[in-house]
């Protein structure tokens, strides 16, 4: 074998890129995130989880939920780390792994209260801006193509008609083989109600980025979904000169 041969090859590198998926509820963005990390070796960073843990510390604490002042005083505070996980990443609060409470609909609904707030929006930006400041990682939100990364190489806004994201949530919690599930109606109002938030705030609200890829899983199920997403990712890599 050749000196040249025997040579440990080092990994190809890769770019630094920073892949932003933007959406409403429910639209397959934290399973599409999840498989782009996985299919182009990138971190995958799920920012909602960050207004979850920071709304567990204010229900836990008891602070009125529509006081920003309030919110605001604890934000100094409160230390909120996103480790990347096998499915999920774990979340730690002020060292706790909260992880496994974040989810429930107590915290969903206090999350997106909190989060329309700009001066608690404006301190979470700044740590996500920090989390994904050296690239190479998928960054799932609402805004991240709009104000966290609008640098981003790619961007994606995945949607979904309500009807069909209450339908993905009601399976998700077992549908009706599960007498811990909401009835079906119960969970699209509540989509809605989250949309109407998340769209309406007059802060960073829910939006396409202009440069942003649209991409409506209506009529997909989420590995159509996710083999589309690998296509855009891969198409806007290599029109930018990074295919890997
Ligand atoms: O993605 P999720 O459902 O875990 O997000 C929980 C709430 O956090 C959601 O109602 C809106 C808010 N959020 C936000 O305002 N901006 C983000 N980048 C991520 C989430």
């Amino acid at each position: 074998m050749s000196a040249k041969e025997n040579r440990i090859q080092p990994a190809a590198p890769k770019p630094m890129i920073i892949v932003a998926i933007d959406g409403p509820a429910g639209a397959g963005k934290s399973t599409v995130a999840r498989c782009l990390a996985r299919h182009f070796g990138l971190l995958n960073l799920e920012t909602g989880a960050m207004y979850r843990a920071f709304a567990l510390k204010a229900l836990r604490a008891g602070l009125a939920l529509d006081k920003s002042s309030e919110l605001e005083r604890i934000t100094a505070e409160t230390s909120i780390r996103l480790e990347p996980g096998e499915d999920e990443n774990r979340v730690l609060l002020d060292g706790e792994d909260v992880t496994g409470l974040i989810r429930n609909p107590l915290v969903t609904e206090a999350a997106s209260r909190v989060s329309v707030f700009p001066k608690i929006r404006a301190w979470m930006v700044g740590l996500q801006q920090q989390l994904g400041a050296q690239g190479g990682v998928v960054m799932e939100g609402r805004d991240i193509g709009t104000v966290v990364f609008p640098q981003a190489e790619v961007k994606i806004f995945l949607d979904a008609a309500p009807e069909v994201r209450g339908q993905r949530r009601y399976d998700q919690l077992g549908g009706q083989s599960s007498a811990a599930a909401p009835p079906r109606e119960e969970i699209i109002r509540d989509l809605r109600a989250r949309d109407e938030r998340d769209r309406n705030r007059a802060d960073s609200p829910l939006k396409p980025a202009a440069d942003a890829v649209l991409l409506d899983s209506t009529n997909l199920t989420l590995d159509q979904a996710v083999t589309e997403a690998v296509r855009i990712v891969s198409d806007k890599l290599r029109y930018a000169g990074l295919a890997f």
